[in-house]
């Protein structure tokens, strides 16, 4: 039998050991099969059709883009989604510098190119002095970068590209306090998504796949563009229309489109380069995301307090009480006013609480000095808008 502060966590995907090994194991059981586990640790397992156990209050994704979790249900059941938000910045930085390179220096072609050579060695050596005229690339320093979305890798692939002379240029109409402190001064801001393409040498994505995404870059958009523009996407298959980019490279107007999105419409083209969803791919990355979920669900599960969550505040309470309620609630009027009535009625003392919200969703942690009996908790789940409470 499970003691009372055993906590499970069900894993899908291949989760770094570095990561689970911060669960203590005093109190934690890591267990891919389990059917009544606490919480969920994944990465791109792709979560919409499958079964969710009554007793799951969290769900980690240990990566950035959460678009295989079904986001909303799980707010609608009170459980928060965490997300590893920069933990994986620094590889899809260096992934998108190398597709730079990639596509300036014609590296994919060139290489093609001499993997196909044929004849003895003198020969070869004649086809490589042919082959150097025919490769011959540019250099960044000067180059314009385009960045769209400045969120922990978009400001990290900013000041990576100004330090190697480019000039940056950057859009994100929901850029953060902190990303812009740790933007270099030196990325100009620019008003749209349109303005950059106009301005760009290169555009870079680092935005999530939403409606206003999709497509983003079209026939429209690529039409105002720089002749010779490379594009790159190591954000989501869909931000960037296949189709369009290929007319445009055929048509000369675009260099190269440098993506980690393969399909069969791209296959093949000399002047696309696509790679296996390679951009978060290094064992460091792994290692990251996986540290920082563990830590934000070790603290959710012991605390109640949320770190990085895509769906309810951030919140942190230090403990006070003997007790704590943690109550995910809709965002409407007198909520903490019924909550506080029904441990009133309890005659029960709150020590101290906070309360946040973030859109229609809102968050609450009381600390309390006893347990509250089993009527008090039904009585505070059965209030209208409240979606879970735990007593941690
Ligand atoms: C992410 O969203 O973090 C990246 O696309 C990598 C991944 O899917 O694991």
């Amino acid at each position: 039998m499970k003691s009372l502060k055993m906590f499970t966590i069900k894993t899908y995907n291949n989760i770094s050991e570095k990561g689970l090994l911060r669960f203590p194991e005093s109190d934690f059981k890591i267990d891919a099969e389990a059917t009544d586990a606490d919480a969920i640790m994944l990465r791109s397992f792709k979560m919409h059709e499958e079964p969710l156990a009554d007793s799951i209050k969290a769900v980690g994704r240990a990566g950035a883009g959460v678009n295989n979790i079904p986001v909303d249900a799980m707010s609608e059941k009170g459980i928060v989604v965490f997300n590893a938000p920069g933990a994986n910045a620094n590889a899809v930085k260096e992934l998108v510098i190398a597709g730079m390179l990639i596509a300036c220096r014609n590296i994919a072609q060139a290489w093609q190119y001499t993997t196909e050579l044929t004849g003895d060695d003198a020969e070869i050596t004649k086809a490589v002095e042919a082959g150097k005229k025919k490769y011959v690339g540019y250099e960044l320093p000067g180059r314009t970068l385009g960045v769209i979305g400045l969120g922990a890798i978009g400001v990290q692939i900013a000041n990576a590209a100004d330090a190697l002379g480019m000039n940056v240029i950057g859009f994100d109409p929901t850029i953060t306090v902190k990303s812009a402190w740790q933007l270099s001064s030196s990325v100009h801001e620019v008003e749209s998504a349109g303005e950059l393409f106009k301005q760009a040498d290169f555009v870079t994505f680092h935005v999530p796949l939403i409606d206003s995404t999709r497509n983003l870059l079209n026939t429209e958009s690529i039409a105002t563009m720089k002749d010779g523009s490379v594009i790159l996407n190591f954000a989501r298959d869909g931000i960037v229309d296949d189709t369009a980019i290929l007319a445009a490279i055929n048509s000369g107007k675009i260099h190269s489109y440098v993506c980690d999105f393969p399909s069969n419409e791209l296959k093949g083209h000399p002047n696309v380069v696509t790679l296996p969803h390679l951009g978060a791919s290094t064992g460091e990355a792994e290692d990251n995301c996986a540290i920082m979920i563990a830590d934000q669900l070790t603290d959710f599960l012991h605390n109640g307090n949320i770190r990085n969550s895509v769906n309810f505040p951030n919140i942190k309470l230090p403990r006070t009480g003997a007790k704590r309620l943690a109550i995910a609630n809709r965002n409407m009027p007198d909520m903490l006013a019924s909550v506080s009535h029904v441990l009133g009625q309890a005659k029960m003392n709150i020590k101290h609480m906070v309360n946040d919200s973030r859109g229609d969703l809102a968050y609450t942690l009381i600390d309390i000095e006893s347990e509250p009996s089993a009527d008090v908790v039904k009585n505070i789940s059965q209030i209208d808008g409240v979606l879970s409470v735990r007593v941690i």
